[in-house]
């Protein structure tokens, strides 16, 4: 897998060489209690938890998950073993690793009665994303420890549910087109796993590292609506299956996880890269969001997209119907950031380019969001339970804009 560590080390060359000189972002360091910050509109600003998982410099771009820079990760690492990292802290020993396997391995069979639940919904006329929380949510049903809101008990459901995601991710995906799930094998990592739940076939080990990459690169990204959204409910001591419930169906919007399909949509909208000009500022006329660009927190390139780029392309090369949809893609990154992006510095972020690696996979587009789910299952429940350890519930106020003394009229006056 020489060319994908290649393209891995040239893509953490480039980032470390064009990192801006700004400033580090306040707030990485311990604070006291209360802090003074700005927030905006969407909570822009606010500070809702000290964490020791992951930070986002969105200025210099960087994205690290416990001190460890997610190109390194990406070069060296597996999904199982960041999945280890995120939870625990620590890159496991061989015998960490070895037990943290046995016991994703354990939980490798779905029981057959959530197969049962996703067959007797209209399942192709759900959204992936829609489904995928329905199956979730019955899982936890089943689990007579769902509602023991230990640390040390949401762990074991937050390692069931890393093995797990991916087989249902599979199931949703040959159900949609009335295949049967397939048995999963126990020498599969998760990436192959994931593969063989959606396709049935044995992945060869190029795509096997593509899909373990991508799911690294997923795993965790700082306080983005999904975990957030996770981490809230889990902080009234609901269950984590609940919490990862509500985090899938935030992932689900196109603000969000849900831009990497739409992405695709655009692209094919788009037609071919001679029409990218001419839909652009059309795009623009009509105040569109063209998705798959801009972000909160990243005001650089998104190290994700620095990968995620040049694997697309690499893998789009020998297909002319893919080649051009990644050059569509490539003109429209050009004239997005050349557009709009020197003034409100909007570079593709992690959404972008995911879409074409899965497309050129043979991945369905209804499918990719279910598959950020199966990485970011990880960082939600890493930083669930990471906020369990030390909880308050949480609970921010809203500023009252409306009247404060109207009298009652009664229906007969109205
Ligand atoms: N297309 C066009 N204009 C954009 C885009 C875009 N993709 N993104 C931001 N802008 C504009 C905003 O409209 C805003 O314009 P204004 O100053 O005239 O009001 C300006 O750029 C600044 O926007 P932000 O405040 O940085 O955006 P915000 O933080 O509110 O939203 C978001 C971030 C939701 C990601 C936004 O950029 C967007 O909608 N992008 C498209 C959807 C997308 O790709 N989402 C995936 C994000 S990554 C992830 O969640 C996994």
């Amino acid at each position: 897998m020489d060319e994908i560590r290649e393209l891995i080390q040239a893509a953490a060359a480039t980032a470390r060489k064009e990192t801006s000189e700004e400033p580090e972002p306040a707030f990485t360091g311990s604070v006291a209690y209360p802090v003074d910050c700005s927030v905006d509109r969407g909570l822009a600003g606010a500070i809702a938890a000290d964490t020791k998982i992951g930070y986002v410099n969105g200025s210099k771009g960087w994205l690290i998950y416990r001190g460890y820079d997610v190109f390194d990760l990406s070069e060296h690492s597996t999904f199982e073993e960041t999945s280890f990292l995120l939870l625990n802290g620590h890159l496991p020993t061989s015998a960490e690793l070895a037990a943290f396997e046995e016991k994703l391995r354990s939980y490798s069979q779905l029981p057959p009665s959530v197969i049962q639940v996703l067959r007797e919904m209209p399942i192709n006329e759900t959204h992936p994303m829609s489904a995928l929380r329905t199956a979730v949510s019955f899982l936890g049903n089943w689990d007579p420890t769902a509602d023991t809101t230990t640390v040390e008990a949401e762990t074991e459901v937050a390692i069931r549910l890393i093995a797990q995601i991916p087989l249902l991710v599979g199931a949703i995906a040959r159900l949609r087109h009335g295949k049967d799930p397939v048995d999963p094998k126990p020498n599969h990592t998760l990436a192959q796993g994931l593969l063989y739940a959606m396709n049935g076939e044995e992945p060869d080990a190029k795509t096997a590292r593509v899909m373990d990459v991508a799911l690294i690169l997923h795993a965790d990204h700082g306080m983005n609506a999904s975990t957030f959204t996770t981490m809230v409910v889990n902080s009234s001591l609901s269950d984590m299956y609940g919490s990862i419930v509500a985090g899938i169906a935030s992932l689900k919007g196109p603000l969000h996880g849900g831009a990497n399909e739409q992405v695709l949509y655009t692209l094919e909208e788009i037609g071919n890269p001679d029409n990218v000009e001419a839909w652009f500022t059309k795009a623009r006329e009509q105040k569109r969001k063209v998705m798959g660009f801009g972000h909160r927190v990243y005001k650089a390139y998104d190290p994700r997209a620095r990968i995620l780029g040049p694997l697309a392309a690499k893998l789009t090369s020998a297909d002319p119907e893919m080649k051009a949809l990644y050059e569509t893609a490539i003109r429209l990154e050009k004239a997005v950031t050349e557009g709009l992006g020197t003034e409100k510095k909007i570079f593709p972020n992690v959404d972008f380019y995911s879409g074409i690696v899965y497309r050129a996979m043979g991945i369905e587009t209804a499918i990719f969001t279910p598959i950020f789910a199966a990485s970011r299952i990880s960082g939600w429940t890493a930083r669930a339970l990471e906020y369990l350890g030390d909880n308050r519930i949480f609970r921010p106020r809203a500023v009252y804009t409306g009247p404060t003394s109207v009298d009652y009229v009664p229906m007969s006056e109205r």
